[in-house]
């Protein structure tokens, strides 16, 4: 038996129960982890709420996707891995088949990173959504280039706050928002060349006056909603437009031509389409690991929960008043 937390019904983090359950056994291609920290992410509480890009299959439903612990055993054909070595899970599978908020959970191991050994266990569940996330869309798909800009919005974030440092790192320009002037001046420590505060300022003029008129090369928007057309005229031409997010909770509108039919590209993303595709991973991973060892990636903690405080974890969550990622424990 392990503890996990799981839900019975759609509704606020008061759903989120932690039972005692059967964590069954590792099948061909899974491994059975002992679970030390679990990585929290939105869309968990999305999955919770029943507003995520999927729907409970069925109840009682588990979450999580990211999460660092040990090998406990192998199932047949799993290569590569032993008992005993602490390993990253990364975000690559439906949490309809697969659920890391628990003491032991059973994961495909194609979703096992080795864990770095300058990494303890919280970091090492805070890293992978994030930096793939970023990098993915940023590097992988996007391809950006030094001397570029991007605008990163909800730059406070786990997701943020990763891209910010990837940008640097990319010889790129990271323009951050947020909402709070409260956290200006920790984005600029964190990296950023310049914030914009979206609850007072112009996020349009704000992007066009730091890109000498020109606009940002790449938007990487969490926000979505009714903003994207300002921040869609203040992207350069032919840059692009990711959505990854969509916080505001808010219908999207498609502003090309509202906006004139401008070249403009606007695509969604998910960590997916660098998660389930073998070569971008290996490559992804390439670039964040060596980033890591050299000090230049460092994740931002903003808090660690214990497991058993999960439903106050997600509270946290939805506030947004978190500067970086949060993890819970597992004792
Ligand atoms: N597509 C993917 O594969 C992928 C992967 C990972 C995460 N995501 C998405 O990335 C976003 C960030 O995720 P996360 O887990 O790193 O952080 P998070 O906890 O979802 O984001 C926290 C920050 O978002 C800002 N925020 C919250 N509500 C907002 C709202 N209604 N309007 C504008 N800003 C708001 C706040 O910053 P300020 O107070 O500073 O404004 C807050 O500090 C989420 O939307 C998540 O779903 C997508």
């Amino acid at each position: 038996m392990a503890k996990t937390v799981r839900f019975h019904e759609y509704g606020g983090p008061e759903v989120l129960r932690v039972e005692d359950v059967p964590a069954g056994e590792p099948g061909p291609g899974e491994a059975m982890i002992r679970i030390e920290a679990v990585g929290l992410n939105r869309a968990e509480a999305l999955f919770r709420s029943g507003v995520y890009i999927e729907q409970a299959r069925s109840f009682p439903a588990r979450l999580g996707a990211e999460a660092a612990g040990v090998i406990e055993s192998l199932g047949e054909g799993v290569t590569g891995f032993h008992a005993g070595q602490a390993v990253s899970v990364i975000p690559m599978f439906s949490m309809n088949d697969y659920g890391v908020y628990a003491e032991r959970a059973v994961v495909p191991a194609a979703a096992l990173i080795a864990r770095p050994a300058s990494l303890d266990a919280v970091e090492s569940a805070a890293v992978w959504m994030p930096y793939l996330t970023a990098y993915g869309a940023l590097s992988q798909i996007g391809g950006i280039r030094p001397g570029d800009t991007a605008v990163i919005t909800a730059a406070s974030s786990s997701v943020g706050l990763a891209a910010i440092q990837i940008a640097n790192r990319l010889g790129a320009v990271p323009i951050a928002t947020t909402r709070t002037r409260s956290k200006k001046d920790a984005l600029l420590k964190a990296g950023a060349a310049h914030v914009i505060v979206t609850d007072e300022e112009d996020l349009a003029a704000g992007i066009l006056e730091h890109t000498d008129g020109r606009g940002a090369e790449f938007a990487f928007d969490a926000v979505a909603g009714p903003g994207v057309t300002d921040l869609a005229g203040a992207v350069a031409r032919d840059g692009t437009l990711f959505l990854y997010g969509a916080l505001s909770g808010q219908p999207t509108p498609y502003p090309g031509f509202d906006l004139g039919m401008p070249a403009l590209n606007m695509r969604t993303f998910l960590v997916h389409e660098i998660t389930r595709n073998p070569e971008r991973l290996r490559v992804a991973v390439a670039f964040i690991g060596s980033g890591l060892r050299d000090g230049t990636f460092t994740p931002t903690i903003d808090r660690v929960f214990a497991l058993g405080d999960i439903a106050d974890a997600h509270r946290h969550m939805e506030q947004g008043a978190q500067f970086g990622k949060l993890v819970a424990t597992v004792r």
